[in-house]
């Protein structure tokens, strides 16, 4: 009989050693969870999603391709993504792992993540599937606020700040995506049941995804993803 681990609040990094992915839906919690497992390890947290977002605040050329591919809540393509993967973990901070959160999408990203964490000399990776019922999925999405300073992420109607519009951390105003508008939800989900669910028997294939109910809150959900990721790891 396997011991439900309490959830720590630190571990070292060199226990991890590998890609973590968190893989589901728009809204499934993907971000909320990957920030949590990120900071116990302290490794990065690598959304892609962010990544894309910070693009087109600087301005930049990927920026401006990128911005009206989201604002339709359709992916954007695997060209511009793996650029900014690639780059983004070659940096030392990746030494030790790190956590997707968005990445891969597609399976074509997915082979390509597994050819670079070959030549980067990382074990394979975890990949647990956050599954949540899309009936829960647009309250999540449209009710989500993020803090424009730390990107702490909110719910207005599950997890409110403690003063209405600001951050609980730093006082930084809590603003809405573009792409969190009811309307885009709908294509959001298209996108990922077409181009990214099929990673799901891909990763089952290969032996490596583990499901978690994602339904639950967000503690029970911490709890799971920290157990699942013990078993994964053969039990230490
Ligand atoms: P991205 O930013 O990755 O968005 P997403 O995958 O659609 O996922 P979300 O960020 O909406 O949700 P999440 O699962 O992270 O949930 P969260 O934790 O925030 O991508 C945006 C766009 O960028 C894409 O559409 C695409 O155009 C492009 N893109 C990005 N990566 C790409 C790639 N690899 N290839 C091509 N294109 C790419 O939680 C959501 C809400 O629910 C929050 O309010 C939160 O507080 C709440 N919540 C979370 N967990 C719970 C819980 N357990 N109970 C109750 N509420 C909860």
């Amino acid at each position: 009989m396997s011991l439900s681990p309490v959830v720590p609040e630190k571990r070292p990094a060199e226990e991890l050693n590998r890609a973590v992915i968190l893989l589901g839906p728009p809204g499934a919690g993907k971000g909320t969870q990957a920030k949590k497992l990120a900071a116990k390890y302290a490794v990065p947290h690598l959304s892609t999603g962010d990544m894309l977002r910070e693009h087109i605040a600087a301005g930049t050329e990927l920026g401006a391709k990128a911005k009206p591919i989201m604002e339709r809540g359709e992916l954007v393509p695997d060209s511009l993504v793996l650029r900014i993967v690639a780059d983004r973990i070659e940096k030392p901070d990746c030494s030790h792992g790190f956590v997707f959160d968005g990445f891969p999408r597609t399976v074509a990203q997915a082979h390509y993540l597994g050819e670079l964490l070959k030549q980067h000399g990382f074990r394979r990776p975890i990949v647990i599937h956050l599954v949540v019922d899309t009936s829960l999925i647009l309250r999540r999405i449209t009710g989500r606020r993020m803090c424009k300073v730390g990107g702490e992420i909110y719910n207005i109607y599950e997890r409110p700040p403690k003063v209405e519009g600001r951050c609980d951390n730093d006082g930084g105003e809590l603003a809405q995506r573009p792409d969190d508008r009811e309307e885009i939800v709908g294509p959001r989900l298209k996108a990922y049941e077409k181009q990214t669910e099929p990673l799901v028997a891909y990763y089952t294939r290969l032996g490596l995804l583990y499901d978690v109910d994602a339904a639950k809150s967000v503690e029970e959900v911490e709890q799971s993803v920290w157990k699942t990721l013990h078993l994964a790891r053969g039990g230490h």
